[in-house]
């Protein structure tokens, strides 16, 4: 077992003598020195485990040496007991103050003193064990490449670990000032983490972008609780985990599927254009096979254009980011344009097609080439899921922006459906049943830029009697071109 060792600092030959034999007797390693000087340098070079100095010694004396052992980072932890001929309560409290452990009477019993210095020693042994583990907590953590705050209910951060330093230049000196609130920025998610924080509650992964010491990350950030044992509160240990990387790379992977249906709309077009020219005669002369199988390539050719369409669409739409081109434009004009454009569609199912604007024009600012989009989507819509009636399409200024309605006389839906038609890939039982053609993404598409727009759109319909589907849109401010998260802002309702 390894015995303790004792420095012992006294000018006097006859007290260190006395010292030495009480303290070897009992078990003690002992090294011996004889003014504050040497004591500071024997206590650097042998680190002992407790120090037993004289109070007053000729030179440095022993407040003096204790001030400059509790001032070094490598002596501060050695505890030191001042030992003295009288009791002087001023030397005491001075001694107490510059953070020694003990003050000791020379005239004391030498069981008392034994058993003295046996107490100090256990005490350092297990404040020592407790800092080992403290050591070994922070060592562990700060091996995590997540950022790791403790912190209590309030929000005040007790600890953190070198990846949170690192990333929100938290300094070990002022963490006691340190306020989560003061590393989230002011956003919804931020108030809902402070919220659970307060509450003790747990939460699971909520994103949020922060930008710390000039740099901006995407952080997915996790609370568990954990117990703030010296003070009895439940605190909560915030993880930050950086996804900075993975959401660039999926940034990058879409657009690289953009980039690959944008490279194969040309050669679908020319392929379109040759079947095209070749029906139309421009190639000599066509025989009846020759357009029926043509009109294979052509029909055909138009469905995978679309599927391209709005595949190009729906990765866009996944990755939340649309960007508005936002000009000035008329959108009676507009709505005129695309019902012309659709009316052979309709003729075509003997469907009337209808436009009522309440004014000659309704001017106001948007992406009109995506409100078309989005138009186009819904009317055909409209036509296709139609079998005899029509399409009436309506709009009307509302101070704000604009409204329009499009309502048929189709085969309408149920209120579970159209709580589900705007959903990627979403299609309802009997558009499939009836043979409809479709990928269900039209509506998906909708929403995306209608939200894009900050606007809304909801659906009222009764099943085998028609659906209306209601878009409101306000006037966007001009050059707004705002990437606007996907929101819930559809409503369904039922006539
Ligand atoms: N006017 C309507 N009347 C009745 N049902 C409709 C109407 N519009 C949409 N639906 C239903 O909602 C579903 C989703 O519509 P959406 O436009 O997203 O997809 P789609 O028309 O099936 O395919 P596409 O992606 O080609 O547009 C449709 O499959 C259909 O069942
Ligand atoms: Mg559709």
């Amino acid at each position: 077992m390894n015995r303790n060792l004792i420095l012992i600092v006294d000018d006097s030959k006859s007290i260190r003598e006395k010292l030495r034999s009480i303290l070897v007797d009992n078990g003690f390693e002992v090294i011996i020195r004889e003014e504050g000087e040497g004591a500071v340098q024997a206590a650097l070079e042998y680190f002992p485990d407790l120090i037993l100095m004289d109070y007053n010694m000729p030179g440095m004396d022993g407040l003096a040496a204790s001030r400059m052992l509790k001032k070094y980072s490598q002596t501060r932890a050695i505890p030191i007991a001042l030992f003295t001929d009288t009791e002087d309560i001023k030397n005491k409290v001075k001694s107490f103050q510059i953070g020694v452990e003990d003050y000791i009477l020379k005239g004391i019993d030498h069981k008392e003193l034994v058993a003295r210095i046996s107490g100090l020693l256990n005490w350092k042994t297990d404040r020592d064990k407790i800092i080992r583990e403290k050591d070994k907590l922070s060592g562990l953590l700060d091996n995590f490449r997540d950022a790791v705050a403790i912190v209590n209910h309030e929000g005040q951060i007790m600890f953190f670990n070198r990846s949170a330093a690192d990333r929100f230049g938290f300094v070990p000196e002022v963490i006691k000032a340190g306020n989560l609130k003061d590393v989230l920025p002011e956003c919804e998610e931020s108030r809902e983490i402070l919220l659970a924080v307060e509450e003790r509650r747990e939460l699971e992964e909520l994103e949020l972008e922060i930008s710390r010491c000039d740099r901006q990350r995407i952080y997915t950030i996790s609370i568990r609780r954990v117990e703030l044992d010296y003070t009895e509160d439940i605190g909560a240990a915030v993880i930050f985990t950086d996804i900075t990387g993975e959401k660039e790379a999926e940034k990058l992977k879409a657009e690289f599927h953009s980039m690959i249906a944008h490279e194969m709309r040309t050669p679908i077009s020319v392929i379109l254009g040759y079947a095209n020219l070749i029906l139309e005669g421009n190639a000599g002369d066509v025989s009846d096979m020759q357009q029926e199988f043509l009109q294979g390539i052509s029909g055909n050719g138009e469905v995978l254009r679309k599927l391209v369409d709005d595949f190009l669409e729906v990765s866009r739409l996944e990755n939340k980011f649309v960007n508005l081109d936002v000009a000035s434009f008329d959108m009676v004009e507009l709505i005129a344009k695309t019902v012309k454009g659709l009316r052979l569609l309709a003729e075509n199912k003997d469907l009337k097609l209808e436009f009522n604007p309440a004014g000659e024009s309704i001017m106001m600012n948007g992406d009109s080439d995506k409100l078309e989009h989005a138009l186009i989507n819904i009317i055909e819509n409209a036509i296709k899921y139609t079998e005899e009636g029509g399409v009436t399409v309506e709009c009307f200024g509302t101070g704000e922006g604009v409204e329009v309605r499009v309502s048929d006389t189709g085969i309408g839906m149920s209120e579970e459906e159209m709580e589900t038609i705007f959903r990627s890939f979403e299609r309802l039982e009997k558009a499939q049943k009836k043979k409809i053609k479709g990928t269900g993404l039209g509506l998906a598409i909708v929403k995306e830029i209608i939200n894009a727009h900050q606007g809304q759109i909801r659906v009222e319909s009764r099943e085998s009697k028609g659906s209306t589907f209601i878009i409101d849109l306000p006037s966007l401010d001009e050059g707004e071109n705002s990437p606007v998260e996907a929101a819930e802002t559809c409503q369904a309702s039922s006539e």
